[in-house]
């Protein structure tokens, strides 16, 4: 279960959040958790979350290690201040700031390389999905950012299916939207990888899931967990998703 704060909380409000989300969880068993706060309040929410089953990402990561990149950080970097994972090619990272198949690649890579744990997202945009092209947008966002990584390095990623018109919106796939385009990835995964990678390879859903529709999406056996935005600001909610 992954919660990406996007660009929200200051240093104050992820030491509160902390504060309310661990004792919600302390009991929670057999569930991954990571939250994914802004790169500012990264070191801290690691501190916070010290001792915890909670781990901690990052929302984005460049692909070089160091060097003149104003604005940058790298992925040794993130591993340095304690970070776990990193979220890569996020539809509002794709969509606002010009991300491509081609640098989700180069940022899974790089990733890996320090160890840290890629969420990769993939999802179609409204239109697409309207004009029944969502299929061939998923199966290009993978051929070209996903397939060309090597076996040992897929086996360390999980997707996350996140469908663009049900971002923040309120919309979310239903259950069955959502595993038929799970399925679809993992028929595209076993094309690649083989058997074994498609039963091993997590995806997760993410689009406006909450509390309340958590237990409908994870009743699909393709869908392996959850990426949420907003309703993991809040920690009671979270915390019920978490432990839904
Ligand atoms: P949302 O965001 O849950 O607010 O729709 C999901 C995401 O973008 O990861």
């Amino acid at each position: 279960m992954a919660g990406n704060w996007k660009m929200h909380k200051n240093a104050a409000e992820t030491a509160a959040f902390f504060g309310q989300f661990l004792p919600a969880v302390r009991n929670t068993e057999g569930r991954e958790m990571v939250v994914f706060p802004t790169f500012v309040n990264l070191a801290a929410a690691v501190g916070a979350a010290r001792g915890s089953a909670v781990e901690i990402g990052a929302q984005n990561v460049f692909w070089l290690k160091e060097g003149a990149y104003t604005g940058e950080v790298s992925a040794p970097m993130l591993a340095s201040v304690g970070c776990r994972w990193v979220i890569v090619g996020h539809s509002e990272r794709r969509h606002y700031f010009g991300e491509t198949d081609d640098t989700v690649l180069k940022k899974t890579a790089a990733a890996l390389d320090a160890e840290l744990s890629p969420i990769v997202c993939v999802g179609e945009r409204l239109e697409e999905r309207e004009s029944n092209a969502t299929e061939m947008v998923l199966g290009t966002q993978f051929t070209a950012g996903i397939a060309p990584l090597s076996p040992v390095q897929f086996a360390k990623i999980c997707i996350a299916y996140e469908p663009v018109w049900a971002i923040g919106t309120g919309k979310t796939a239903t259950p069955e939207i959502a595993a038929a385009a799970h399925h679809f990835l993992r028929t595209e995964i076993r094309r690649c990888f083989g058997d074994d990678a498609a039963a091993a390879c997590r995806i997760l859903y993410g689009g406006s899931v909450k509390p309340d529709n958590i237990k409908g999406l994870m009743a699909q056996p393709e869908i392996d967990g959850a990426l949420v935005g907003g309703a993991s600001l809040d920690p009671a909610s979270f915390a019920a998703i978490v432990n839904f």
